[in-house]
């Protein structure tokens, strides 16, 4: 695995790129420290990547897999067909949380079974550039469909990344932020840090930043005391699984943001595509939540913060309860106080996933 050093100024847009036959991924544990990207040729690299969160965010890890079923055709040429189950097995134990890793695979899969082998890794190639490109699409929609919810200007909570870093350009909370700032509808921006991998702190702040969108890091913490002083409309984040009776899988941290928000009248909208929705996992119950190593958790900024032999429990997902969401916003409509009829009217509208 290559790295690459650049001294041009990289925007969250750019992070998952194609070119010269291989996969160009900006790693996103340095930001924003440093602009570096890691050259990827084979689908074992896209795996480590994953896991290892050069990449990270639900559609990003989706987009990033569907080219590494392209790495994996490319590199075994002539016996793709016998090298492409296994490949597919490792990408997808990478992560378990984000469903947008297992959709984007079946769509690869199912392709691959019907394409004849002279020109397979062609077409798999337009496929993961076509799934990059509805991505994005896709985000554009949800952030008109977002913004068009936060009528007087207010103030908005975000939590982890969720912006164009964590997709395939745009964002899906970031992109009903970027939205709403150009409507003038959200005036300022406060962004959890997001404990342990300081998301919010790095990513989200660094986007904004960006952008020239106001934006001020709270601690985790802070977010409650926040709402309370009266300037907080809505709480807008992403998702990495949406269960089908509307229960919400997100970073670590989301639920009790949820119940704050409840409590203070703050109103909470979840933006993510059709392809974040499960609709084999009945409710939150069914959705599978990572835990990561504890070190992650007894650490701050690469350094051990913990004292020697602590040990620590680091699920870096939680589950918020349907009726604490107000309104789940995808590229195709939508959901307001989400429950198990109105999503299953919402896919059945949609003509199901891709
Ligand atoms: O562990 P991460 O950084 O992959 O978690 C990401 C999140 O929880 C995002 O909020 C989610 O994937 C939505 S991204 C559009």
């Amino acid at each position: 695995m290559e790295t690459l050093f650049l001294d041009k100024i990289i925007t969250g847009d750019d992070a998952i790129v194609w070119q010269d036959d291989a996969l160009y991924l900006l790693d996103q544990r340095l930001l924003p420290a440093g602009v570096q990207f890691i050259r990827l040729t084979n689908a074992k690299q896209t795996a480590d990547a994953i896991r290892d969160m050069v990449v990270r965010g639900a559609p990003a890890i989706g987009i990033t897999a569907a080219y590494g079923v392209v790495l994996s055709v490319m590199q075994h040429s002539d016996r793709w067909r016998e090298a492409l189950q296994s490949d597919v097995d490792l990408l997808a134990a990478a992560r378990p949380t984000a469903v947008n890793l297992f959709w984007a695979l079946r769509r690869m899969q199912q392709l691959a079974n019907e394409i004849t082998d002279d020109n397979a890794a062609a077409v798999l190639l337009r496929e993961a550039q076509l799934i990059h490109q509805q991505d994005i699409a896709a985000n554009r929609r949800m952030g008109e469909l977002g913004a068009a919810l936060i009528q007087q200007p207010t103030c908005v909570i975000t939590h982890c990344n969720a912006g164009a870093l964590a997709t395939g350009g745009y964002g899906t909370a970031l992109g009903v932020i970027r939205a709403g700032f150009a409507q003038g509808s959200i005036k300022h921006v406060y962004a959890d840090e997001t404990r342990p991998w300081l998301q919010g702190t790095r990513l989200t702040a660094w986007e904004l930043h960006q952008d020239n969108i106001p934006v001020s890091v709270i601690a985790d913490v802070a977010a409650a005391a926040t709402m309370a002083r009266g300037d907080i409309g809505w709480v807008i984040v992403g998702s990495d699984r949406i269960a089908a009776n509307g229960d919400v899988a997100n970073k670590i941290g989301t639920y009790q943001l949820a119940i704050a928000a409840r409590y203070h009248g703050v109103k909470f909208m979840v933006a993510a595509p059709i392809s974040t929705i499960d609709p084999d996992a009945a409710s939150g119950a069914d959705i599978p939540v990572e835990e990561r190593d504890p070190e992650e958790v007894l650490s701050c900024g690469g350094h051990r913060v913990g004292a020697e032999g602590v040990t620590a429990w680091n699920p870096v997902f939680d589950v918020t309860p349907a009726e604490l969401v107000d309104a789940i916003v995808t590229e195709r409509g939508v959901v307001e106080a989400p429950n198990s009829e109105k999503m299953a009217e919402l896919l059945s509208e949609s003509g199901q996933r891709n």
